[in-house]
Order: C-alpha cells, then structure tokens, then sequence
C-alpha cells in the first residue's frame, strides 16, 4: 500500500516537471553557441527569456539580449555554472530562487539592466560567488536587510549607477576582505558615515562621485575618510575639479597618509585645483600618481604651491590630457618642486610636441620616460635630449612610439651616449630606412621598431656586448665596412637581444639572411609583407615548431605571405610549396636533362629510319616543284646500280641512244629513233649534293628506268632513287607509267629483302621487263623498251 503511493508520487512529481519543462521549452530558445570548454556565448542572440543551453555548461554568457526576466526554473539544472553574465539586457524582475541551484558560481554579472531593487534572496545560497557585478541598475539603495550577507566568499564587488542616492551603514554589512571594489555614486545625496569603514582590508577603489566633489563635499569628505588607507589604491572618476572647494575631500585621504596610489580619470581641472591639490597632498608619502582623461583649463601657473613637498612621487602617469589654451600655457621651468623626484614619467598620448632641454634638465632622477603617441618630430627629440649629450644619464627606458619620427639615425645618435638606456621603443613612427651602421648604447636590449615602413633591416641592428672581445668586435667592423651587408652584420647581432619588427614592410629573408636570423634567440616580425620563398617557409615553419635556435615569440597568425601572388594572404604557417617551386634549379636541370635525352634518343630513332635523308629529299621536291617548270630534256633517267654499269653502257646506251641503221623496217614510221638517256655517271652536275642531281634528272626525264639485279638491291642509292619515283609515281602528270622496271637476272618479289618495300609494291603494280638470257630474243627485248618509252609521244 505504502510503495503504490510511493509510486504514484514519483509519477506525479514526473509528470509536474515534464509539464513545466513542456512550458517553458515552448517559450525558450535554445542556444547553441558552446565551445569545449563548455562555454557557452549567447551574447548578441536577440534571446527574450532564457536560453536553453547544455546543462553542464561552465559559463554562460548572455550579455547584450532582450531578457526581461529570470524564472524561478530558468538556471536550476546549471549546478556546475561558474561564470553567468546578464549585462545589457532589460532584467526587471528576478525571481527570489531563481540563482538557487548555482552552487559553483563564482562570477555573476547583472550590470546595466532595470533592476530597480536588489533582493538579499537572490544571493542566499551563492556562498562560492567572489565576483558580482550590480552597476549602472536603477535601484536608490542597496535595501534591507543586508545583500550580500551570504556571500562570504566576495572578493569583488561592483554596484551602484546615476539612480543611487542613499547610502546607510550597515548595507554593506558581511563584506570584509574585498579585493576591488566600485561604487558608481555621482548622485549620491545621503551618506551615513562609516557605510563602508568595515571593509577592510580594501584592495583597489573605485568611486564616482561627481555631484558629492561638486556641491556636497562634506559627502565626498565622508566616503573618502571611510575608504583611505594607506595600501588602498584609490580611483576617482568623473571629477570636475575647479573651484577652491571641490579639493577639500581630498584632505581626508591626505590625512590617512595614503601611500600607494591615487587615480583620477575623466575629470576637469583649472590651475587653482591643480594648485590645491598640490597643497592638499603636500607632505603625503604618496608614491604614483595617475591622471587619465584630464581637460586642463587652466594655463599652468602653479608656482603659488612651488613650497610643497612631493619628493615621495616616485612616478607620474599621465594620459589623454587636452590642454584647453595650449599657446597660453607656460613653461614647466618653474616646476622643479614637481619635476626633480618622479623616476617614471609618462605622458601619452597628450599632444606633446617639445620638452625643452631646460626643462628636460630639471628631470635628474628619471629613469623611465614614456612619450608614446606624441607629436614629437626628429627636431623636437633632439632638443628634449639636448642633442645627444647624455643629459638623461640614469634613463633606461625611452619610449617614443607612435609619434612622427622619420630618421634612425637621429635618435641613434641621440640615444648613443645614454649609458644606461636598455630598453629604446621607437615602433609606429615614420622611418622608412635604416642607416648602414649605428652605435646603439652598449646597455640596450631591447629595441622595438615595429609599424614603420622599413623594407630592409640593415647591420644597423644593435649587438650584444656581453662576451664578445673586443678584437673580435673590430673585425666585424671591419668587415662591415667594406661588405655592409646584413648577413655579414649577423653575428654582431646578438645571441639573446629579442628584436621587434612587426607590421613593417620589410619582405626580407633573403636566403643569405636566414642564416644570420638563425642566431638569433627571439625574433618577432609579424604583420610584414613577406616574400614566402621556400627557404624563408621553411625556416618560419621549423621556428614555430620551436625546432633550431630562433624562437618566435609573436603570434604565428601575424605571418602572412604577400608574395608570390598565388600565396598572397595565406599565413605562412600554413603553406606548402612544392618541389617545383622549392627545388627549381634541381627541377629545371632534371628536366633538361630528361629533354635532352629524349631528344638524343628521337635522333638516333631517326637517324636509323633516314628520317633526315627523307625530309632533306622532300626538300628538294619541294624545291624542284616550285622551281620554273623543268624542261623535259630526256627520254629516261636511268636509275642502276654501279656494278651493273658495263650492262647499261655496253648495251642499253648503244642500243637506245645509237639506233642501228640497218633496221629490218626503216619504212616503217616507228622506225627507232635515238632516244636521249640520263646516265648518272654522265650527266649529273659535278659539285651539286647527288641528291638534287637525282632530283632534277628525274624531273627532267620523262620516265625513270630501273635496273633491277641483285646488285641493285644491295645499292642503297638505287633505294633512294626508287623512293623518289615513288613521290613521282603520284605526282599527277607523271602517270602510273613513269617508271619502267628492267630485271637483269631473274629476281622474283620474294628475292627483293622485305625492307625494300617500295620496290616490291613498283614489281607487283608495274609490269616489267626481262633481260632475256638467250641472245636471240633480245631483239624482243628492245623492241618492248622503246614501246615503253615511246608510250605515250604520239
Ligand atoms: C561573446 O561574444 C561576443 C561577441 O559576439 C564577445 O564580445 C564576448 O567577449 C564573448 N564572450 C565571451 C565570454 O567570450
Ligand atoms: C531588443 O529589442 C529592441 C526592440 O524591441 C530592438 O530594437 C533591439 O535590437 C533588441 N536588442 C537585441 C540585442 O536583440
Ligand atoms: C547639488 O547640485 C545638484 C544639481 O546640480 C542639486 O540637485 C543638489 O540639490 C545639490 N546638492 C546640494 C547639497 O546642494
Ligand atoms: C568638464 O567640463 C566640461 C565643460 O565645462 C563639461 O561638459 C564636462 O562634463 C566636465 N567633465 C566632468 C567630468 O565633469
Ligand atoms: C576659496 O576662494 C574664495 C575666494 O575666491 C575664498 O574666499 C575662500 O576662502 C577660499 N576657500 C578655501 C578653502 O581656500
Ligand atoms: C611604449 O608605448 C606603447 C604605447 O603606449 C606601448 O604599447 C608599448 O608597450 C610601450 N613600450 C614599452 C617598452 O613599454
Ligand atoms: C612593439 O611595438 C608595437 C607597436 O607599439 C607593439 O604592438 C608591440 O607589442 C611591441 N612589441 C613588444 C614585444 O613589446
């Protein structure tokens, strides 16, 4: 009975929480955008409620949405959530337990929502929280009973905006131990002393409190009285400091003998405040001052505080500061109460386009200047260095990035009798060359000349003095004279200076360079327009491997190929170049060679076809045929082998060129008439290439007559001449008939070697004639020859 109602239970609490799941599933979305880290960023989402996102998620960022609301249920399976961000959204109303089940969460930020009161529930069981962020929401005050009470692991707390106005004791109560702590409290108008007195101990403060400076500065006396101490860094923000009253709170913090440092940023000033204060801390052990976003009204005349006491300043930073009347404003020379003591002096981005070298003079202890993102030019640097004389003995850091230098040369001169000078930032000026040689301080090491638009690094880089000899120094200098190349530079480069050339233009890396970056132990040159050639791929590559001696120590993502065009934009890392391009020399010998071979081997080929012997006789065709029209001047070319010579001479010559008067039948009109042949031996034309001389014989003749024997077959010029007849056999006027075939022996198509192929084709197509063996029937015979020759006269 007992385990049915059990049962029925379990059921009924499944079926609730599928039916509240089913509810709010329908509203929310789901959120997709988690990484392995089980981060999950939702931010910028357009998300009205809550997003549904894996429940094992570690941090869960959902800033810059539309939520208006956190349900009870929204976050309940999140127990291992460590981070929630809520920024930006339009929170109104948090339900009491909707942070109930994040037990692990150590960072919750509500910032810039409309939360207009802030309930002590919502945070009663986030005892890991260290981190919670409540500015810029419109609550008046914290409210009752206590916030942050439960919180007892708060190391940082972050609260208030333009709507606060009350502060009472007690509020803050159960906040001890705060690591950082900001009030946002530009409108507060009720403060009861000692509202944040038991915080302490107090890291960095953070306080706005405009109006209170302005009008109520017994409120701004009272915050400050409750949050100075001397270890406490403290910030304040949105300050407008004119009249001789708004500095009175000041004299609280004073009192407390802060000692570590004072902020002001975003604030206001005229000479009278500036003055005050210098009279309100005059004496204080304070060691940093920091001034950010100043608008000075005033024109610099604070000498009425020339008696104060500021020997404690150990450094001043100053940046964003606008000089409202800068003509007017008057030289700092009278100054030296404020300027002998500070060791760090920064003045960035603050318009400053000279220091005097009367007043650079009166800075005797610095030894850290910064003066990036000036107006400082070549002319200017060398009047605050005072051209180079070492005025500046003790500095060791010089930073005069981002103003508008164009010569290495210049500051290289300046800087050289600085002995101590170990760290030079001359990165985002204009220099777009390097002088050949420089003498840096023999003390740098560091040198930062990144985002200039130098296209080659010369032996001007610095050395490392250490350990090397002083021989071994002058015969590299030597060296350097007469072949001021970079590679020759290399081993003055040192062994353990980083160098720093980011976003340059430089497309070095040559291959002789590479060997000298070899030496070098860290090395950043990013953002360059690199020239990604296999050597310089292959270098990078291996350095990034942390492979060989060099290290690069900036992002691998800042190398980007520029050329060759193909690889434009592609990160080197990422590269890889084939043998064709990496090896090309090798590539294009190979080739040749191969080229070459197979030329060779083409030749041989056909050399053994008489490839050559064919094309040179088609030659002569060609130029037989377009010559002028050759006159027909013999009745036959006689083609024959030299062995069957005294055959020819002995009987055919006479025979057809000598007809025998005693013909049986001179009546009849086909009596023979001598016949005109072209013997070789004979007529061909001495000195002329025998080829042309067959060619033109043939052309001139009207048929060609074979002897054909065995002798014939083993001559290869008769080959040749048969060849020749062959073009002449289909040569259109000639007719089948132009070659007449004389067997001297009996030679059947069989007898006749298969390579002579033309002539076993001419035997088989043509038909001959048989020199007979028997006397008597050679009479026939001739008679048969004229026949032939005569063909086609009539
Ligand atoms: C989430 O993404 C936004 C840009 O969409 C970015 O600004 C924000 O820093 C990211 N948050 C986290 C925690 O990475
Ligand atoms: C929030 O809603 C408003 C109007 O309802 C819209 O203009 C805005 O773009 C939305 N913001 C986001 C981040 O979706
Ligand atoms: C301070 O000035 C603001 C307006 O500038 C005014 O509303 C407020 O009442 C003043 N407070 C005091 C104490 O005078
Ligand atoms: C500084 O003065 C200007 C003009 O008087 C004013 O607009 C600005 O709000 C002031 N800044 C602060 C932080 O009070
Ligand atoms: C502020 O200046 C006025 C006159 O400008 C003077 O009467 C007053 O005493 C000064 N207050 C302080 C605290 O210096
Ligand atoms: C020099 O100043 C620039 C800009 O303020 C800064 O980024 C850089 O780190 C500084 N260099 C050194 C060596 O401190
Ligand atoms: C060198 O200077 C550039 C530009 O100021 C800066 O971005 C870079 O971080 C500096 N390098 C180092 C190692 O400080």
């Amino acid at each position: 009975m007992g385990q049915s109602a059990n049962t029925y239970l379990t059921l009924l609490v499944l079926l609730l929480s599928l039916g509240c799941a089913q509810r709010s599933d329908t509203d929310r979305k789901r959120c997709g955008h988690c990484d392995l880290q089980l981060s999950c960023n939702c931010s910028y989402g357009g998300f009205i409620h809550v997003p549904l996102v894996p429940e094992r998620a570690l941090s869960l960022d959902l800033s810059f949405n539309n939520i208006t609301e956190v349900w009870a249920d929204d976050l309940s399976s999140h127990m291992s959530l460590r981070a929630l961000s809520l920024h930006g959204n339009r929170l109104a109303v948090i339900h009491l337990s909707a942070f109930d089940s994040l037990w692990s969460l150590e960072k919750l930020d509500l910032s810039d929502n409309r939360l207009t009161d802030i309930n002590h529930k919502w945070f009663t069981k986030l005892g890991a929280l260290q981190q919670l962020n409540l500015l810029d929401n419109p609550y008046s005050c914290l409210g009752s009973p206590p916030a942050f009470q439960s919180l007892v692991r708060l190391r940082r707390l972050d609260f208030g905006g333009p709507a606060l106005v009350e502060l009472r004791r007690g509020d803050l109560s159960g906040v001890t131990e705060l690591e950082e702590l900001t009030i946002h409290a530009n409108n507060l108008e009720r403060y009861e002393s000692g509202a944040l007195a038991a915080m302490w101990p107090l890291g960095r403060v953070t306080l706005r409190l405009h109006e209170p400076f302005l009008n109520n500065t017994a409120l701004a006396s009272a915050v400050l009285a409750d949050v100075s101490y001397p270890n406490t860094p403290l910030v304040l923000e949105d300050l407008h400091l004119v009249g001789n009253e708004s500095l009175q709170p000041f004299k609280e913090t004073a009192k407390r003998r802060i000692r570590s440092s004072l902020t002001l940023r975003n604030l206001n000033m005229s000479d009278e405040a500036v003055v005050d204060l210098l009279v309100v801390i005059d004496g204080v052990p304070l060691t940093f001052i920091s001034i950010e976003d100043l608008t000075l009204t005033g024109e610099g005349r604070w000498e009425r505080a020339s008696w104060t006491d500021h020997r404690g300043i150990d450094e001043f930073f100053l940046q964003n500061l606008v000089v409202l009347d800068v003509f007017k404003f008057v030289s700092l020379l009278q100054h030296r109460f404020l300027l002998h003591y500070p060791r760090k002096v920064s003045v960035i981005h603050s318009q400053v386009f000279v220091i005097p070298c009367p007043t650079a003079h009166l800075l005797v202890n610095m030894q850290y200047l910064d003066l990036s993102n000036n107006l400082l030019t070549d002319l200017t640097v060398t009047e605050m260095l005072c051209n180079g004389d070492g005025t500046q003995k003790d500095l060791r850091v010089l930073n005069i990035s981002g103003n508008i230098l164009k010569s290495v040369s210049t500051i290289n001169r300046l800087v050289a009798k600085l002995s101590k000078l170990t760290h030079l930032d001359i990165s985002r000026n204009g220099y777009s060359s390097m002088p050949q040689d420089c003498s840096w301080p023999r003390t740098l090491r560091y040198l930062n000349m990144s985002g200039a638009k130098l296209t080659t690094i010369t032996s001007c880089l610095p050395h490392n003095s250490g350990g090397k000899s002083v021989r071994s120094e002058q015969q590299w200098s030597q060296k350097l004279l007469s072949v001021p190349t970079f590679s020759e530079s290399a081993p003055r480069m040192s062994e353990t200076l980083p160098c720093f050339f980011q976003s340059n233009t430089l497309n070095m890396f040559g291959n002789s360079d590479l060997q000298s970056y070899r030496r070098l132990q860290s090395l950043q040159v990013g953002q360059n327009k690199f020239v990604c050639s296999c050597d310089f791929v292959d270098f990078l590559q291996s350095a990034f491997k942390g492979a060989g001696d060099v290290h690069i120590t900036d992002r691998t993502e800042s190398y980007i190929c520029d050329s060759p065009l193909y690889l434009q934009g592609e990160p080197v890392g990422q590269v890889s170049l084939s043998i064709v391009e990496c090896h090309q020399v090798l590539f294009v010998s190979v080739i040749c060679g191969v080229a070459l071979c197979v030329a060779l081997l083409l030749c041989i080929l056909l050399w053994r076809l008489h490839a050559f012997w064919y094309l040179k006789m088609t030659w002569a065709w060609i130029k037989a045929k377009t010559g002028a029209e050759a006159l027909l001047s013999f009745d036959a070319f006689v083609s024959y082998s030299e062995r069957d010579a005294s055959w020819v001479e002995n009987f055919l010559v006479p025979e057809l060129e000598e007809p025998r008067e005693n013909a049986e039948d001179s009546s009849n009109p086909r009596s023979p008439r001598s016949l005109t042949l072209c013997l070789h031996k004979r007529d061909f034309l001495p000195g002329y290439w025998i080829m042309d001389n067959i060619m033109s014989a043939m052309e001139r003749s009207r048929r060609t007559i074979f002897i054909l024997s065995q002798n014939f077959v083993e001559s290869d010029w008769c080959r040749y001449e048969l060849d020749f007849s062959h073009f002449w056999l289909f040569d259109g006027n000639a007719g089948g008939e132009a070659a007449i075939l004389i067997l001297l022996e009996p030679l059947s198509k069989d007898d006749i070697p298969k390579r002579f192929c033309k002539l076993r084709k001419l035997m088989s197509s043509t038909t001959y004639l048989e020199w007979p063996q028997e006397e008597e029937r050679s009479g026939e015979f001739w008679k048969n020859l004229r026949e032939a020759l005569r063909m086609e006269d009539d």
